[in-house]
Parts: C-alpha cells; sequence; structure tokens
C-alpha cells in the first residue's frame, strides 16, 4: 500500500515556484500550469507538471496498482496552502464590548490607555489554563485550515509574565504537535508593559531578557522574537535592545513596526537584518528604501487596517520599490478578530492596489518567507512539503473577486487530505 497521492487534472496549477521571497516585478510571476498534476510521496511533492508530461496511461496504471490516492481536480485551480506569517493564536477571553466603543469613536490606543486593550487579554490570559487555551487555540486552526493556511505563526504576548508567556508558547507547541496546520511560534514578550511595572517599560524589559527569554532559548519555546515598538508602548532604543538581546539567544527578530505613530520601527527592521517588519502603516519613504534593500519582507495586515479605520499600509510603493511584500490576518482579540484570507487578499486587491497575482504571492511563497520557510513550504516545486489547496473554482482569480467568501473546496497537508468542504453536508429541509 503505497502512502502516494496524485492531484490530476487541475485547470490551472499555481506554483508561485521558488524557494525565496519574491521581491518587486517578480511578485506578479505566478508559474502557471494549465491541465496539470502534481505527484506526491511521503508527504512530499515529487513531480510537477502538465498531465499529458508527466502521467502516461501506462504510469497512472502502476500508481494505481501500488494503491495511489487519485484526487481529480477537473475544473479546479490548486495552489500552495496559504501561510499566514502574523497571527496571536493563544489567548483567553474576547474583546467584543471594546469593539462597540471603537464604533462610538474611542481611538485604539485611548482604549489601551484605560486599561482595556491588550491589558484586559493580558488578565484573561493568565486567568486561562493550558487546556483551556489549547481547546480553543485547536478550534481556532480548525477555522483557519478551512480557509486553505497550512502554516501559521503564533505570537505569545497576552501573558506578560514568566508562567503566562511561557504557558502561551508551550500551548502553540502542543498545538504544532497536535493539529494538522504548521504552528511557528514567536516570542513577543514586550507587547505591552504589565501593570506589575507600569511606567517602568525599562524594568519589564530586564525582566524578560533575564528571566524569561534564556528558558525560552533553552527550552525551544520560540524561533522568532518581537516587539511592539510603538509611541507609549516601547521606543526605538528599547525594541532595538531586546531585538539584539533575543537574536543573541538565537531568536530571528521581526517587529510590529510604524502601526499607529511613525517612529522609524521600519528603519530600525532593516538594521537589526530582520527577518520581516510588520504592519508599516506609517513606514516612511527612507524605511521602505531601506527593508527593499535589505531584503526584510513587508507583512502587511490590511484587516487590521480596515478594522481600526486606518489608512492601509503603501503597499504598491512598496512593491515598486522593490519590497518583498508578505500578507497575513494579525487573528487577535482586538485590532483583528479575523481569520479571513478571502478578506485579507480582497482589501489587499481592491484597497491597497495589489494585483491578484501580487496577493497570492504575498499569500504563499513570501508568507513563507516571512517565516523563514521558503525553501520548505509556500509553493508547489519538487522536494518541498506537499501544502496544497484545491478550489471550487478554475482560476486564482476567484480569491478576491468573490469577496470575502471561502473559495477552498479541499487541503492538502503533508500529502493528506486533511479538509474537504464536500463532506460537511448541509442537512435538514
Ligand atoms: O498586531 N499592535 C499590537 N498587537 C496586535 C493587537 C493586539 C491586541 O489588540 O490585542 C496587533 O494589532
Ligand atoms: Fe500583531
Amino acid at each position: 500500500m503505497s502512502d502516494g497521492m496524485v492531484i490530476k487534472n487541475a485547470s490551472e496549477l499555481v506554483t508561485c515556484s521558488g524557494f525565496s521571497a519574491r521581491r518587486g516585478a517578480e511578485m506578479s510571476e505566478l508559474g502557471i500550469i494549465k491541465d496539470a498534476s502534481v505527484i506526491i510521496s511521503d508527504g512530499v511533492i515529487r513531480t510537477v507538471g502538465p498531465t499529458e508530461a508527466i502521467l502516461s496511461p501506462s504510469e497512472e496504471k502502476r500508481l494505481r496498482d501500488e494503491g495511489t490516492v487519485f484526487v481529480e481536480a477537473e475544473g479546479k485551480a490548486v495552489l500552495p496552502g496559504f501561510v499566514d506569517a502574523h497571527t496571536h493564536l493563544v489567548f483567553g477571553g474576547y474583546r467584543e464590548k471594546e469593539y462597540a466603543w471603537r464604533l462610538q469613536g474611542t481611538d485604539y490606543m485611548e482604549i489601551m490607555r484605560r486599561g482595556g486593550g491588550i491589558a484586559s487579554t493580558v488578565a484573561d490570559t493568565r486567568g486561562a489554563s493550558f487546556e483551556q487555551l489549547y481547546e480553543s487555540g485547536m478550534r481556532r486552526l480548525d477555522s483557519m485550515l478551512q480557509f486553505g493556511v497550512t502554516t501559521v505563526e503564533a505570537k505569545s504576548g497576552y501573558g506578560l509574565d514568566h508562567d503566562t508567556e511561557i504557558r502561551q508558547l508551550a500551548v502553540s507547541r502542543e498545538l504544532d504537535r497536535k493539529h494538522p496546520v504548521d504552528v511557528v511560534s514567536t516570542f513577543l514578550g514586550p507587547h505591552a508593559v504589565p501593570p506589575e511595572y507600569a511606567g517602568d517599560a525599562d524594568g519589564f524589559l530586564a525582566f524578560l531578557t533575564d528571566r524569561v527569554l534564556p528558558e525560552v532559548a533553552e527550552q525551544g519555546l520560540a524561533e522568532f522574537c518581537d516587539v511592539f515598538c510603538e509611541k507609549d508602548v516601547f521606543d526605538l532604543a528599547q525594541s532595538r535592545r531586546w531585538l539584539e538581546k533575543a537574536s543573541a539567544m538565537g531568536l530571528k527578530p521581526k517587529l510590529h513596526a510604524d502601526e499607529i505613530v511613525p517612529m522609524g520601527g521600519t528603519e530600525l527592521a532593516a538594521s537589526v537584518g530582520a527577518v520581516s517588519a510588520d504592519h508599516l502603516l506609517q513606514a516612511s519613504d527612507a524605511g521602505i528604501t531601506a527593508i527593499a534593500e535589505k531584503g526584510v519582507v513587508a507583512v502587511l495586515l490590511p484587516i487590521t487596517a480596515f478594522g481600526l479605520r486606518k489608512p492601509y499600509a503603501r503597499a504598491r510603493e512598496m512593491i515598486d520599490r522593490g519590497c518583498a511584500v508578505a500578507l497575513a490576518t494579525d487573528f487577535n482579540p482586538g485590532s483583528c478578530f479575523s481569520e479571513s484570507i478571502p478578506l485579507v487578499m480582497a482589501l489587499a486587491c481592491l484597497s491597497m492596489q495589489m494585483t491578484p497575482e501580487e496577493a497570492v504571492c504575498a499569500m504563499t511563497l513570501n508568507g513563507a518567507a516571512a517565516l523563514d520557510r521558503a525553501h520548505r513550504v509556500g509553493s508547489i516545486d519538487p522536494g518541498k512539503q506537499a501544502d496544497l489547496i484545491i478550489l471550487e473554482f478554475p482560476s486564482y482569480r476567484f480569491i478576491p473577486y468573490h469577496i470575502g467568501v471561502n473559495t477552498v473546496e479541499k487541503v492538502v497537508k503533508r500529502g493528506a487530505v486533511v479538509y474537504d468542504r464536500s463532506c460537511s453536508a448541509i442537512s435538514g429541509g
């Protein structure tokens, strides 16, 4: 019995071929193969090409005799699984009341100053057990998987004390082990200053550096480090110090940069050699040039701008200046309670002037690059992990066009179908 799979007769195979981020004009090249098939074994993509060229009748008979599973994709587009490279997946409680305050005109940072916002999720997360965080994490991953997400990043930062930060990261590690979606962990200790350190961001950073970081590094609990570099949160010097200390302990740097007030966080990302700079709503021209030159991936989060009613990041200019742009949800209980990939892609096209081709590249190969995984996932290339999605429509163009609606019919993870919409039947009538 083989554990192989063939995805056969895709009307359009969107390979997004590549092993590193695509920058600037390269983002438009999706490497599409018409009437194509993919041959998979042991969870790895082996052969990709036009069906006629790679699947002769005798080869098909041989594979079928071996017990290879054939998945028919006629009339459907096949893409790499989506990589959601920026989420705050693990948290306790919700903030639906805060949403109503925002609608009445209260600013996100004002809510935070009043002890709402991140602080309220911190209190709920401190009060949640490992099991509670794990269960809600599993349900959220189920939903993300249905949107075609096969790799997701998960940040800590709702504990802001030793035990809860470690618990959040341990939950992410367990989710990675148990759920089909791959979960990549980021230690975002400096997400806010907790009440115990009110007015003493330096003291809090020293606590994180001395008491939490060594344990996170030693236990391999996170691959990346991150900081909320923002006015009234952590300033440029504090952010730099944190990223340098955490990098020295082996965590690769990322940062929440220039989200609300322009601070020079984008320039800082280039200067510390960050893997990605995220948000960038207020990134300066010099910052954009610097990350383009340094090859820092710009992770843009359009649902957050939409939800906070802030101006969008300047995606068009970033791409035209040679940046590698990735798109992600920023799923979190406050500024963006949404895991909707189709909404991300519709907003990218309609409000950030990205083309559908660029949006697809940004959600796949460049998302993988933002997690330092472009050599492993993010494209349909021989040798890569077999993470793919099959749409109900014949072209990737339907994803942003079908605004906010899920077009994913099947998800293949490491060579096995892990989600099939046709199996979740509607009953009654
Ligand atoms: O990426 N900006 C800081 N962190 C999150 C929001 C977290 C929250 O509101 O709980 C973000 O938008
Ligand atoms: Fe975020």
